[in-house]
């Protein structure tokens, strides 16, 4: 590497460590054991989520993945579809765990493109009257930010018009809020009111919000109760896990507001990278910045030249890189960040 200075490493908001502060609360924190009998510290996390989305329980998960396949699983019986979009993370990156744990079929019917990321009318054409030959469906999944589509927030009219499409047709909704904090940050909506567009959600802690493992699946007692038997099954049951769960009580107390930060130092990534020889970025509404290069230029020609100066993004697709910001992007990083990708680009145009 050309440079002695500290990588900044973009790939992803999930390569935070835990602040000081995060470490101190987790070797403080009360726990049990959460198989045998409960661990009050999980329990207090679940019930304060839970609040804060306005339903009735919460279920702390080892990852969002987990906690995504066990809403699959309860809301859904074997041979029936779930109709979401075909940029989705449940689609794209949870290793067809909807096939192969719930036994579903999984119909991408939204657009998962920038700003469409949810039509209800895509959704409404998708619903078909009920047939000796056509599979049911049993879900409706939404992704809130749209991580595929550069961090994009769907906006409570777009969730609250797929939210009465799913309705009419007696469909429950699920929402992949894994950065839902994001949303909430980046537009002052409450998360109840984003909430109240779905019957479960799942939210991470282990991304924005920087706490090293976890996330949350909030919905009905009653559902929650039927998650808590697929979290076993799963092998996502933990024993001490109030370790965890105040990493993730101290980061709703202490970095969710900061996730403004993130958004705008995002922003000046994408200020600084876009038109870069051509390349278009994706103007982003959270803490994700997509940039399509320019024709000819390859992603991974331009996460090497990047990587070589200390900055280290992530090829989405052959033509795309993501930027992510996060806690642990400094101030300073952010002009050098932009330099470097900028420059990748303009490199990788010129060879
Ligand atoms: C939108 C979305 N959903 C779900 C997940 C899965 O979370 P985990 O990595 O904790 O399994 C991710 C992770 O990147 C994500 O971006």
């Amino acid at each position: 590497m050309s440079s002695a200075r500290p990588v900044i490493d973009l790939r992803s908001d999930t390569v935070t460590r835990p602040t000081a502060a995060m470490r101190r609360a987790m070797a403080e924190a009360e726990v049990g054991d959460d198989v045998l009998d409960g661990d009050p510290t999980v329990r207090r996390l679940e019930a304060r989520v839970a609040a804060l989305l306005g339903k009735e329980a919460g279920l702390f998960f080892p990852s969002g993945t987990m906690a995504n396949q066990a809403a699959l699983w309860v809301h859904t019986t074997p041979g029936t579809e779930v109709l979401l979009d075909a940029g989705s993370h449940i689609i794209n990156w949870e290793m067809a765990g909807a096939a192969a744990l719930a036994g579903v079929q999984v119909r991408p019917v939204l657009a998962g493109d920038g700003r469409a990321v949810a039509s209800a009318r895509d959704l409404e054409r998708a619903i078909r009257p009920r047939s000796p030959h056509a599979p049911l469906a049993s879900l409706v999944c939404v992704e809130n930010t749209h991580n595929g589509a550069g961090g994009v927030v769907l906006p409570l009219e777009a969730l609250e018009a797929v939210r009465a499409v799913a309705d009419a047709a007696r469909l429950p909704v699920h929402m992949d809020g894994a950065r839902l904090w994001n949303a909430h940050v980046a537009t002052g909506t409450r998360l109840a009111d984003f909430a109240r567009a779905a019957d479960t959600v799942m939210l991470s802690f282990s991304k924005g919000l920087g706490c090293p493992v976890g996330a949350i699946l909030v919905g009905s007692a009653e559902t929650v109760q039927r998650a808590h038997m697929v979290r076993k099954r799963l092998g996502g049951g933990m024993r001490q896990s109030g370790i965890l769960a105040a990493a993730a009580l101290h980061a709703l107390d202490h970095h969710m507001a900061r996730l403004a930060e993130d958004h705008a130092k995002a922003r000046r990534i994408a200020g600084m990278v876009a038109g870069a020889a051509g390349a278009r970025v994706v103007a982003p509404d959270t803490n994700i910045v997509m940039v399509d290069l320019p024709d000819r230029v390859a992603s991974d020609a331009v996460v090497t030249a990047a990587g070589e100066q200390g900055v280290r993004v992530t090829p989405w697709s052959a033509s795309r890189i993501r930027a992510v910001t996060h806690l642990d992007v400094e101030e300073a990083d952010v002009e050098r960040a932009g330099e470097v990708v900028r420059h990748a680009i303009e490199r990788a145009r010129a060879d």
